[in-house]
């Protein structure tokens, strides 16, 4: 029997419980489809850095890297770590060194969901670059602490990784409605922006069949909210992208929607599947946290490693719990009833 090798990393807050159910349910899948998921969890998490001084153990992508993929619930516990260190030293440094350059995040309502707009027709597909740009990391502070303190932070933004990320975006746009809307800040940003303009309009040339239109970020926020219906793919930059989709996700009901892959397009290096939301410590230990995020990403998973068949299966389970009422009625119902729901649309 065909079967995959998965990590998987819980980390902080409600990332465990939403992490523990959408593994039930993937699990539950793969036994009707007739293949096996071999989970192999890993404790990294600020627990674990307040017990060792590290996010992962300094192997850890090592270890990872011989993963067919990995399942990670979120990243975050900033009563006790900053998030300056939590993330550099496990989410973030993950999708770089496995160069996941593209985080596909799909906005749309599921049958039942109230989305906060009148419009409900809406099928976006956002995909934000994922390791550089405004992420890059670099800079540096000096003066520290004093009255001549000066902080700076660095984008880059390199004609390889702006490509590729672009290029991503048409094949994606073709696959779909063939619409793709590209988005950055030139009229402020007269270097990295521009720059990211002129490439969408040469790749545009190879692309006679998609059709691109350019969007500057606060437009763009406004479109999401009043026309949300317009778009078919968004490509952003790698904060733009972070801050639209946390848009996107209001609008298909919540922050509890919106699932994530970080995709290595090459195939050189494990993706990594992931809700858009993070840790929530507000609502952590509660048992309320909506797991629908979490199990849609492990159904990007699924797509991902060839399982089609199996991916559709779990959205139309996904989709048979929401139109039931399911994890839909004002954050009611809890992490195990909607899991239950959800497992048992799969019978
Ligand atoms: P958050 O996404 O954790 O929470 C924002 C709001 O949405 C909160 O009110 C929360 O209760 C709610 N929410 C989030 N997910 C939910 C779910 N599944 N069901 C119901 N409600 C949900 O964002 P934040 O509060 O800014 O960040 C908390 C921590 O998580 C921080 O440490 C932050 O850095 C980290 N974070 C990690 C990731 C990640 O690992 N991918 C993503 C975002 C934030
Ligand atoms: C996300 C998160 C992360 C990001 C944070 C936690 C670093 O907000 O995945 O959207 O900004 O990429
Ligand atoms: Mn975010």
């Amino acid at each position: 029997m065909k079967s995959y090798s998965i990590a998987l990393i819980p980390g902080d807050g409600i990332g465990r419980d939403v992490t523990e159910a959408a593994w039930q349910v993937l699990s539950t899948v793969a036994r009707h489809s007739g293949f096996t998921l071999a989970g192999t969890p890993f404790p990294w998490s600020c627990a674990f850095y307040k017990e060792t001084g590290q996010m992962m153990p300094a192997d850890g992508i090592e270890t990872l890297r011989r993963f067919d993929a990995i399942l990670l619930g979120a990243v975050g516990w900033p009563a006790e770590v900053p998030d300056s260190v939590s993330l550099h030293g496990l989410l973030l440094p993950i999708r770089k060194a496995f160069v996941q350059y593209a985080n596909i995040r799909p906005h749309r309502l599921l049958p039942g969901v109230e989305g906060p707009l009148k419009a409900r027709n809406f099928d976006i597909l956002c995909i934000r670059e994922n390791t550089e740009g405004e992420y890059s990391g670099a800079g540096g502070r000096v003066h520290q602490g004093t009255a001549d303190e000066v902080a700076v932070e660095t984008s880059i933004f390199t004609r390889a990784g702006v490509e590729r990320i672009l290029r991503f975006g048409f094949e994606r746009a073709r696959a779909r409605r063939g619409k793709l809307a590209s988005v950055t800040k030139s009229n402020a940003q007269k270097y990295s922006m521009v720059f990211w303009d002129e490439i969408t309009q040469k790749l545009a040339s190879e692309y006679a069949d998609v059709e691109v239109t350019s969007y500057h970020i606060d437009a763009m926020a406004a479109r999401m909210v009043m026309a949300p219906e317009s778009l078919d793919v968004v490509v952003a930059s790698n904060l733009f992208g972070d801050i639209l989709t946390d848009l996107g996700a209001a609008i298909q009901g919540g922050l509890g929607f919106a699932a994530s892959a970080n995709i290595n397009p090459d195939r050189a290096a494990p993706s990594m599947f992931e809700p858009v939301h993070g840790s929530a410590p507000d609502i952590a230990r509660l048992g309320i946290a909506n797991p629908i995020a979490a199990i849609w990403s492990g159904a990007l998973m699924l797509e991902h490693l060839g399982e089609t068949r199996a991916a559709q299966t779990l959205m139309g389970a996904l989709e048979k719990a929401t139109a039931r009422g399911i994890g839909t009625v004002g954050g009611k119902d809890r992490t195990e009833a909607i899991t239950a729901a959800v497992l048992a649309a799969l019978d």
